[in-house]
């Protein structure tokens, strides 16, 4: 059993910053991060809350599905990046979008978060035949959590939100998800000030600057990310299709998170995948976390690329370290 995207939507901030900008506050060039990530521009959130980005996407999905907010039986919502600890981003999208009939929660697999939050509703639309459509929104806000005097990060993300509403179908679907927590250590934000003999066990492990790093601060090791990306988007693709007993082949789009462009060429030469056959966007969104792989595939619909009826990896990795696919027919 599988799912039936009805329709999406988007919302990216207007405010944009370019490769040049970066050059008034530190060391960089637009040469060095053009061809070393493939970005040029990324959308960066000025007055808006991460919620509200969410809610502007998550209406123009509804909208775009030609449904009744109130026939949705739940709110996923993705986000590494939330306003508050609590409420969730999802029961405030739940409220803003009238969605009054729908169970709400939060999903935090990072930048692997869509693809998880995707997973787990067609779990729910299986398992529960009343819910009749399920509302999946990932929202993020990364330069509130950038270092902006850390060359090797802050250049890499940008902010926005991308919604999908899905309901159930008895189409081609599979999916895998994985995890490596021996990685957190190389992607990580501190939430809390924690006593020292509860910070000790894992993040003794993380790196040596853990307990010096500033709270709600990314902080990146690149190439031990960029080694397990590599490996993590041909993987999840292999997991996904192994179950089901498909190819690259039979894949009409990838559309892997974007984070790097020489990832993405790495893991399709790892597939042996032509680069025609994956969506990218990095160029002028740059890296939005769990809204990544949502944005892509909402751009590429628009623009007539992904058609219906044909087949979609979507493959992403992320912080945790998480990485996970699922493979669909649109
Ligand atoms: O959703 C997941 C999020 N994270 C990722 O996907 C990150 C994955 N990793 C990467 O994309 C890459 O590792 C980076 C883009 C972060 C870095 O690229 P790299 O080719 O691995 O560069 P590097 O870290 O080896 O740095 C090479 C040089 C260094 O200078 P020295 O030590 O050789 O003199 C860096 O200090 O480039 C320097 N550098 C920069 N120079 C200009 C690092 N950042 C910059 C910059 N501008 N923004």
């Amino acid at each position: 059993m599988g799912i039936n995207i009805l329709g999406m939507g988007k919302y990216v901030p207007e405010q944009v910053l370019t490769n040049d900008d970066f050059t008034r506050f530190i060391e960089t060039n637009d040469e060095w991060i053009r061809t070393r990530t493939g970005i040029v521009s990324r959308p960066m959130a000025g007055w808006e809350p991460t919620w509200y980005m969410g809610k502007k996407a998550s209406l123009e999905a509804i909208e775009k599905a030609g449904i009744d907010p109130a026939e949705i039986g739940l709110v996923i919502s993705t986000t590494a990046t939330a306003d508050f600890h609590t409420p969730s981003m999802a029961s405030v999208i739940q409220y803003e979008t009238g969605a009054v009939n729908a169970g709400a929660f939060d999903l935090n697999a990072a930048c692997t978060g869509f693809v998880y939050a995707l997973d787990v509703a067609r779990r729910f639309l299986e398992t529960d035949r009343t819910i009749k459509y399920v509302l999946v929104s990932a929202n993020e806000s990364l330069s509130r959590f950038l270092d902006f005097t850390d060359r090797g990060s802050c250049i890499l993300f940008g902010d926005g939100a991308a919604a999908a509403v899905v309901e159930y179908s008895d189409k081609l679907y599979s999916s895998a998800l994985g995890s490596d927590g021996s990685g957190g250590k190389y992607l990580y934000a501190r939430a809390m000030q924690v006593a020292p003999e509860i910070a000790q066990d894992p993040p003794a492990d993380f790196t040596s600057d853990f307990e010096d790093s500033p709270l709600h601060k990314l902080r990146q090791n690149g190439k031990e990310v960029y080694k397990f990306a590599t490996q993590a988007l041909p993987k999840s693709f292999e997991l996904a299709a192994g179950k089901i007993g498909i190819t690259k082949d039979d894949i009409d789009w990838f559309i892997p998170h974007q984070a790097n462009i020489r990832i993405i060429e790495t893991a399709a030469k790892k597939l042996g995948a032509p680069m025609d056959k994956f969506i990218t966007t990095l160029d002028h969104y740059g890296n939005t976390s769990s809204a990544s792989i949502p944005l892509a595939l909402g751009e590429a619909i628009e623009k007539g690329l992904v058609q219906r009826g044909q087949k979609l990896a979507l493959i992403g990795f992320g912080s945790g370290l998480t990485y996970g696919g699922i493979i669909l027919e649109y």
